[in-house]
This record gives C-alpha cells, structure tokens and sequence, in this order.
C-alpha cells in the first residue's frame, strides 16, 4: 500500500491477503477468545513472537482490519483504537501524562476534550494552560515555557479555527513536549497531522470515518512507541473498540474518500451561499478567503471540509430557523452522510456552562451545520426557506 493513494488504501489496507473462505469482504469476528492447539504457540502469540490474537480486550482480527486502515490513511507506524473518541482522547492523555507535569492546548478544543482539561486533570495534579486559539503568539510563549504534551485540534469544533499544526508542532518538539492533534472534523483525506510534526493523530472514528451514525469509536495512529505505550493502558483499563462497531466504521470508511470529496464542495456551496445571504451574520468555514484561518487551511489541508457554522443577525429566532429546517437531523455528532444541524449548548459543548462557552467564544447563535452529500442545490433550498421564513 506504500504507494497506493487513499481511496486505494481506504478498500485494500489490511485486506492484501484473502479472507477465510475466499470471502470477498472483510470478516466480523465477534469472538473474545482465540484457542490454540499447542501451549508453546499459544505462548508465543501472547508473547507476541508471532501473529495471533489471544483476548479481545487486546486485539481482535475485526477491530485489527479496521486499525491497519486508518494507520495507512494517516501514514503512520502504529494505530490502536478505542469505544469512543473521548475514550482514545481520556487514554492517550492519561497514559502520557503524570501529575507535575503541564499540558498546553487550546480553548476552543471540543466540549469534552475541554472537560478533561479543566476538570478532570487538575484533580490529578496535571497543570493545564489553555490558550486562545486565535492567539498564536501567547500559544507559542506557554509552549515555551515547557510542557510534556501538547495538544491541538484543527479545524476546532464548533468554529471551525484553524492553528498552524507544522509551526506549533516544531515549538512543542522544541521543548521536548508530545505533540497530540485531534483530526476529526479534517479527516486523513484532508489533512495529515503527522507529516506536519505532529507525534500523534486522534479521531473520533463516530464521526466522518464511520459516515453512518451508528457506530461509536475513536482511533489512535503514531509512533510504534507511542502508540505501544496508550495501548497498554487501554488494555487494562479496557475502553476497548468492539468488533461490530469495528466492522461498521471500516465499511463506512471504504467510501470515506468519495464522501469527503462530496463533503467538500457542498460544504464550499454552503458557505458561500450562507456568506451571501441577508438573515446571516458570519459564516466561519476555513474555505472561505474572509476566514482568518484560510491561509493556513490552504497550506496544511487538501479540502476545507464538511463542517460549517453560522450565527445569525441579532432579531432572528435561532430555534425558529432550527425547526425550519427540513433536510438536516436536529441531532448532536457530525460527519455524516445526511446533512446534521445543532447548537452548541445540545452539541459539542453540551458539557459547558453557558459561562465557559462564552469564555471560549462560541456564540449562543450559533448554528452548527455539518453539511452531508445530499444534493446541494436541495440543502441551499432547505436553508433558503429555513431562512426566508425569520422575521427579516
Ligand atoms: C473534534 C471531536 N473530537 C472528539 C470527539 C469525541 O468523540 P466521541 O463522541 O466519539 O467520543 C468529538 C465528538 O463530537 C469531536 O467532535
């Protein structure tokens, strides 16, 4: 697969042997135990001196498939997957961090990154620095003054910020930190945090990875070390991925170029409709060239992805529009194939106060739309009369 693009690498990665039987797809293995016919082989996979699966809390053939896939997308030595995204997030920065030490990161990171942050590891006596996205100086000056994890997320949910991962990789890498980059909202199709610096790239595979909205997973790819490192601690603290959802998220991935593609350019056809339109206050879409982060999107990603939000201008009923809308779920997650709209008090920052969305700058008229691949003339259309019908 060295050579192979990501579409190729999206069908055949983990799938360049035959499956039992001669089976065309990719085989779902719900079982937890592996049995052997001798001791010394049966020892010798738990040792891990030869291929083999021994418990599923470890590793099973199905969740395996589905970890060589995203590894291969994000071009990195190892992944490890986990039942969630906060799950992978939560075990990556518990297993990497000790109390005394400090993390740098970003306020506007995702609600329930943000929770981990300011709530659960200062109970453990890990300083944490958050910092405002928009301010790449004072990221680069709490940097510098030493920390032992990093952690980015770009574009940010739900204003879709952009940080430059390249320039704040190589400060963090200054200083000795781990560099930790959350790509949900880009995708590997988009954007690859590694080749830009970062150590480790978390997703939330429940996301545009999976595409269907129903399975809920999280993925870790980095180094072998790494990576070697978070699994240990997943494996006995046992936030582990299980097969079905594995079998899921890899099936959905299988179309995830195609669907980034077309991701992309509605989204594209959506932002600049929205930017257009009247009822419409700011539209932050990292395509947009009014965007503050259109510079730095274009250098470090291949598309500006699926995701979107708007505020609307001051009179105009947030929930009215909300309801007003015919093609999108009123429904918290993103990413996938049908066109998803929320706010982020009942999205991605259910977890917050109306206080601390306000310090982290996330407006309370703010519509969160991840744009899917139906047609874009329909979702304009929808928009159109959702809009139309507020009190201009
Ligand atoms: C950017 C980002 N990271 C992480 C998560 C957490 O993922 P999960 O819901 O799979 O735990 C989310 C969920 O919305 C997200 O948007």
């Amino acid at each position: 697969m060295k050579n192979a693009g990501r579409s190729t690498r999206a069908l055949w990665a983990g799938e360049e042997e035959p499956h039992a039987y001669g089976a065309a797809q990719m085989p779902l293995v719900p079982a937890i135990s592996f049995g052997y016919e001798t001791v010394e082989e049966w020892r010798d996979v738990a040792l891990m001196k030869r291929p083999g699966h021994i418990y599923s809390r470890n590793t099973n053939p199905t969740v395996a498939l589905l970890e060589e896939k995203v590894r291969s997308l994000e071009e990195a030595e190892a992944a490890v997957s986990f039942s969630s995204g906060m799950a992978a997030i939560s075990n990556t920065l518990y297993s990497l961090v000790k109390p005394g030490e400090r993390v740098v990161s970003i306020t506007d990171t995702y609600g329930g990154t943000n929770r981990v942050f300011v709530e659960f590891l200062p109970k453990i006596g890990v300083e944490v620095s958050l910092v405002s996205t928009d301010d790449e100086a004072a990221i680069l000056a709490e940097i510098a003054k030493g920390c032992r994890l990093l952690y980015l997320e770009t574009p940010t949910n739900p204003t879709l910020k952009v940080v430059d991962i390249a320039k704040l990789a190589a400060a963090g890498k200054a200083v000795g930190a781990i560099v930790v980059t959350d790509n949900t909202v880009a995708t590997p199709i988009n954007q690859n945090p590694l080749a830009l610096g970062s150590d480790l790239v978390i997703h939330s595979a429940s996301k545009f990875l999976c595409g269907h909205g129903d399975a809920l997973g999280g993925i870790l790819c980095g180094t072998k070390e790494l990576v070697r490192h978070v699994y240990e601690y997943r494996e006995i603290n046992g936030a582990v991925l299980e097969p079905f959802s594995a079998y899921l998220i890899a099936r959905g991935l299988k179309t995830l170029s195609l669907r980034v593609e077309r991701h992309n350019s509605n989204a594209m056809t959506v932002a600049c409709f929205l930017e257009n339109h009247a009822a419409v206050e700011q539209v932050f879409y990292p395509g947009l060239e009014s965007n503050a982060g259109h510079a730095v999107a274009r250098e470090q990603m291949r598309g500006f992805g699926g995701m979107l939000s708007f505020t609307l201008r001051e009179g105009l009923e947030v929930a009215s529009v909300m309801e007003r809308l015919k093609l999108a779920h009123r429904a918290a997650s993103l990413g996938h194939v049908e066109t998803f709209a929320g706010i982020p008090a009942t999205t991605s920052h259910v977890e917050c106060t109306a206080e601390q969305r306000a310090a982290m700058g996330i407006p309370e008229r703010l519509i969160r739309y991840s744009v899917g691949i139906e047609d874009v003339a329909d979702l304009v259309a929808d928009l159109g009369q959702a809009l139309v019908g507020s009190s201009l």
